[in-house]
């Protein structure tokens, strides 16, 4: 059983969404490497069951959602009490369980080092993946123009029932021709890229002048970023990290998670899960991302509802 310290809360999970990173982790070739044995599990959902000594916002039977360091694939798991949420009225456990990694991320990149507006256009990469999914969703809840990208007509698909206005098939279709086609040869404003590899080449083409390359993620590889690129368009590449930002701006992360769930209560947000599984089959349920067979969000349940 884990202890909660003066500034956490023990929460009894009902449900944690797997992330890409949580198989990184276990890799052992995350960032951070927790002391083994550890659970991983970036994020959860449940009930309080106790609360530090300094812990004022939360009591025993909070229903909450939470970031985690790791440990939310577990019974238990403890949160920082600034990092944990009260779950809305109407969200079930298992949205909240795959609410705040893959929200929380792509808001802190798209606002604050994107600084898109609603007069722009979003292009974004892996678009119907956990993180691209809701970037798709946060481009139309701050009104610009959002381009989907994804390897299938099936993933394009749930990235269109989410918001998108048009699609790149980067299976089958030159990223940058396309989106200089469906922007009228101006490019996009702003590339949300948590694929990286052999598409990012093409992503930095799809800039127009002034456009933003927001590095999320490299599932697909670390890509170089040649510098002449940049300069001639006057084109910036911003990294964007939920881990290291909730560290260096937490009133930042607090705005971003305050208008997240202001747009989740006005209905402008639909979180996606595709896949629920037991925590038996916690395994598999990274696998699913790490062969690419999901879309949306795969949540790894205790208790269904
Ligand atoms: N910077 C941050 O704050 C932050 C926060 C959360 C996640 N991330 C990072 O973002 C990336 C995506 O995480 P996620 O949890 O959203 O993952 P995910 O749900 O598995 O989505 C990844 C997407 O990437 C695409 N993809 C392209 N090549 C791939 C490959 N070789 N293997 C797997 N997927 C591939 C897939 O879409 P197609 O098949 O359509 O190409 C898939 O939908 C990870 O690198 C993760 O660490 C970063």
């Amino acid at each position: 059983m884990p202890e909660p310290a003066a500034d956490q809360v023990l929460i009894r999970v009902k449900a944690t969404a797997v992330n890409y990173a949580d198989s990184i982790m276990v890799a052992g070739h995350y960032q951070t490497k927790p002391a083994l044995p550890f659970s991983p599990g970036l994020e959860t959902a449940g009930i309080v069951a106790a609360c530090g000594a300094a812990v004022t916002g939360f009591k025993p039977g909070d229903r909450v959602m939470a970031i985690l360091d790791h440990g939310g694939l577990a019974e238990f798991a403890v949160a920082s009490a600034a990092e944990t949420y009260l779950i809305p009225d109407g969200m079930s456990f298992a949205e909240a369980g795959a609410f705040t990694i893959a929200y929380i991320s792509s808001h802190v990149a798209i606002r604050w080092q994107g600084r898109l507006t609603g007069q722009e256009t979003l292009l974004v990469l892996g678009a119907a993946g956990g993180v691209g999914l809701t970037a798709v969703e946060i481009g139309k809840a701050m009104g610009a123009r959002v381009i989907a990208a994804a390897s299938s007509p099936e993933k394009l698909a749930v990235a269109v029932a989410h918001g998108a206005d048009a699609t790149v098939n980067y299976s089958t279709e030159p990223l940058a021709e396309r989106v200089m086609a469906l922007t009228g040869g101006k490019g996009a404003d702003v590339c949300f890229d948590p694929v990286g590899g052999a598409l990012f080449d093409g992503a930095l083409s799809s800039l127009g002048w002034g456009g933003r390359i927001l590095l999320i993620g490299f599932v697909a590889g670390v890509p170089q970023i040649p510098a002449n690129r940049l300069l001639v368009k006057h084109r910036a590449a911003l990294g964007s990290s939920l881990r290291y930002f909730r560290w260096q701006q937490p009133e930042k992360l607090r705005a971003s998670a305050q208008e997240l769930l202001r747009w989740y209560g006005e209905g402008r947000l639909k979180p996606c899960i595709t896949h629920r599984l037991p925590l038996d089959r916690s395994v598999e349920a990274m696998r699913l991302l790490t062969e690419r067979r999901a879309s949306g969000k795969v949540v790894v349940e205790l208790e269904p509802g």
